[in-house]
């Protein structure tokens, strides 16, 4: 790839000429000298290398020193046109972490010659994109299995309907549960990321498109036989689900009103009027723990293996994730309630 040399100090988009202060030849207003000299802006330079070849990629001249790494990315894309800034990766060493957005040049461990090493993460897609594509699939897939569309059982079952009221439950739920991660989706989650990586959505969508039509081909087949113990379990199960679902949706509300719009503040939550709030107390990610129980909730319903299987593959990649919000809690907030568990309260 080409070196390419930029001046870092055209004013950027709506600064104008009033950011002259860090912007080397702009014309100051009047030519009269100033009665006291300013204190001069030591400005840098800025290469930014291949992670993997480490060839020289670009080569930034007078950067101002509060520029941010999110500013320093635009510049790169100005000569790297295919490398908008929600795919660079800008480290300080080739195998070490990200930087993030907001770190301040001048507070990073550089000279006034700087060296960062680039990756490119691939193509990216919104987060909202991938979250509807990721839901709207259980969504419609376990709906073509409830009709009995054709081709997926005997043509003699085309379009009917299954005689146990526990079918028709189970259909309710499911929509109910992925019309809420839609709804969530688009006006209540607050994201800290914009983009994910493009080949991700393959594979959540795989996970969830396929064990949406696992679990609805089984609970919709016409030879499905209810719960043993019958409407007792149902109902118990049905008390569960709608428990964990509230429970979730409490949690998300608790999360979103840590973080203002727009901005990308983690906080630690806590419990809030809102008893279902109240499980922030010994756990660290209560919306992984109600959407377990949800599912457990799904599971006693149907009394049906895939589901069974979809809760346990969805509690253990859970249980992954939890132990890493919990250790990243731990690090970067030194007052973190030490009573708290990842996910399950005492155990896990
Ligand atoms: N069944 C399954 O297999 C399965 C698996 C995973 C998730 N889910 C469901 O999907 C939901 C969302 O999953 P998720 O992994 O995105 O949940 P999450 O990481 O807990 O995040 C939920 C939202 O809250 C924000 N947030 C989290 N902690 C925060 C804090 N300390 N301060 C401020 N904001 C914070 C997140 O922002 P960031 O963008 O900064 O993270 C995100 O917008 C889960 O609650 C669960 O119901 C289901």
């Amino acid at each position: 790839m080409d070196t390419l040399a930029l001046e870092a100090t055209q004013p950027r988009k709506g600064q104008g000429s009033s950011a002259s202060a860090g912007v080397p030849g702009a014309a100051p207003a009047k030519r009269k000298p100033a009665k006291k000299t300013k204190k001069a802006v030591v400005f840098f330079e800025v290469e930014i290398l291949d992670a993997k070849t480490k060839d020289k990629l670009c080569f930034l001249d007078k950067v101002e020193p509060n520029a941010t790494i999110g500013e320093i990315k635009s510049m790169f894309h100005r000569s790297h046109p295919q490398f908008y800034p929600a795919r660079q990766s800008i480290r300080l060493d080739p195998k070490g972490k990200s930087l993030k957005d907001e770190d301040v040049l001048q507070h990073l461990p550089v000279g006034t010659t700087a060296t960062f090493y680039f990756r490119d993460l691939g193509a990216q897609i919104s987060w909202v994109t991938v979250f509807l594509t990721e839901y709207a699939g259980p969504l419609v897939i376990y709906l073509m299995f409830y009709f009995r569309v054709p081709f997926i059982y005997a043509p003699k079952y085309d379009f009917t309907t299954s005689k146990h009221w526990v079918v028709h439950l189970a259909c309710m739920c499911h929509s109910f549960h992925y019309v809420k991660r839609l709804l969530e989706t688009l006006f209540v989650h607050r994201f800290s990321h914009g983009t994910m990586p493009l080949r991700n959505i393959f594979k959540n969508c795989t996970y969830y498109w396929g064990f949406a039509a696992w679990m609805a081909y089984y609970i919709n087949h016409p030879l499905y036989t209810p719960p043993i113990y019958g409407e007792q379990q149902v109902k118990l199960a049905l008390i569960i689900f709608l428990f964990c679902q509230i429970g979730n949706f409490s949690i998300h509300i608790a999360l979103r009103n840590l973080r203002p719009p727009g901005s990308k503040t983690r906080k630690i939550p806590y419990p809030t009027k809102n008893p279902f709030t109240w499980i922030f107390l010994l756990v660290s990610c209560p919306n992984y723990t109600y959407e377990l129980g949800s599912w457990l909730g799904f599971t006693l319903m149907t009394q049906c293996l895939p589901v069974a299987f979809f809760t346990m593959v969805g509690f253990i990649q859970m249980t992954v994730w939890a132990k890493g919000k919990h250790r990243s809690y731990l690090k970067e907030f030194r007052d973190y309630p030490t009573l708290r568990s990842p996910i399950l309260p005492f155990v896990l």
